[in-house]
């Protein structure tokens, strides 16, 4: 704590929680900031936090938040606290949008050219020390749809651009041309969109009209020797349908980072399946994570001292 008449209390529920404290503290000396590294912690000081900082908003200890104003998220979806938006009256919430961007599209063009070249397959020819040539498309032959064209997916249409691909996106606002995408098609418009694409990438938040938003109709849609790369969340797609797909190859495969449950049960069939790639919930977790967030953090914490409207303030009614 560092201030005798704090002129807020700012309460920190991270793994670096003190890292994080310290930084804070050093810049905003009026501010009584609080450490609450793990549960029970936030637990004993959630009834003081005006200001609350964490990866997850902690949804079961919602309605002794009393004093909450803003809850600043470490992560970019606040999926999580969704069960309870129609609860939070003024609260401001505010994520860390933005950041993650340029790994993600790591992520997805690193997947895209695995799954291009069937790389799993070369891997398992090289460990039974076969050589077999075959031929490739490059990737200036392909086209790449992208559902979701926020923050994340905007640096993805970059990345695919700069890569040669033909650039397809869905999004809910199509009224201003988007950088970096051939063309535009509207929510509303993702069976037209589906079918022209080699790779689909999954982009956009969970929210309650999104939950299941890829199932058997669209899978149907995609080609057969299409790929899906999923960096959204494991519920917008209904698993069940994407195994059954992906074992009947009406899909030529998958990379997935997101799950309908994390970890996967120990017996889904997409942890062996030889066209599925799989990572854990990865590709937006940057190094010095909670280093990179300081900018946005710090910011928002003078915004808020000083009355100014925050930056990356979500709209809990749309969910992102
Ligand atoms: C990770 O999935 C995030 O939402 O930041």
């Amino acid at each position: 704590m560092s201030s005798e008449n704090p002129a807020l209390t700012l309460v920190v529920n991270h793994d670096k929680a003190e890292l994080l404290a310290h930084v804070l503290g050093e810049r905003f000396p009026q501010v009584r900031i609080i450490v609450a590294p793990d549960s029970e912690r936030l637990d004993r000081y959630i009834g003081e936090a005006e200001v609350l900082l964490a990866y997850h908003f902690p949804v079961e200890l919602y309605g002794r938040a009393r004093k909450l104003r803003w809850f600043q998220s470490l992560s970019a979806g606040i999926d999580s606290m969704l069960s309870i938006r129609d609860r939070v009256g003024d609260i401001i919430v505010t994520n860390v949008r933005g950041m993650q961007g340029g790994l993600i599209a790591d992520y997805v063009m690193g997947g895209v050219t695995m799954l291009n070249w069937n790389i799993r397959q070369l891997l398992k020819e090289q460990a039974e020390r076969k050589w077999i040539h075959r031929s490739v498309a490059p990737l200036a032959d392909k086209t790449l749809g992208i559902v979701g064209l926020g923050s994340i997916g905007t640096s993805i249409a970059r990345r695919a651009k700069s890569a040669g691909m033909i650039v397809f996106a869905a999004k809910r606002d199509i009224s201003v041309p988007a950088e970096s995408v051939d063309r535009l098609f509207g929510s509303d418009q993702l069976k037209e969109l589906l079918p022209l694409c080699d790779f689909v990438v999954l982009a956009l938040p969970a929210t309650p009209e999104t939950v299941g938003l890829i199932g058997a109709d669209e899978i149907a849609c995609m080609r057969r020797d299409a790929f899906l790369i999923n960096i959204a969340r494991g519920s917008v797609v209904v698993e069940s349908e994407l195994i059954r797909a992906l074992q009947a190859c009406s899909l030529a495969g998958a990379m997935l980072d997101v799950f309908e449950r994390e970890p996967p049960p120990q017996d889904s069939p997409l942890w062996n399946m030889p066209n599925v790639i799989m990572t854990p919930h990865i590709s937006g977790i940057l190094t010095h994570y909670v280093e990179r967030a300081f900018d946005i953090v710090t910011e928002n914490v003078d915004r808020y001292l000083k009355g100014l409207p925050l930056r990356n303030v979500i709209d809990l009614r749309r969910g992102y």
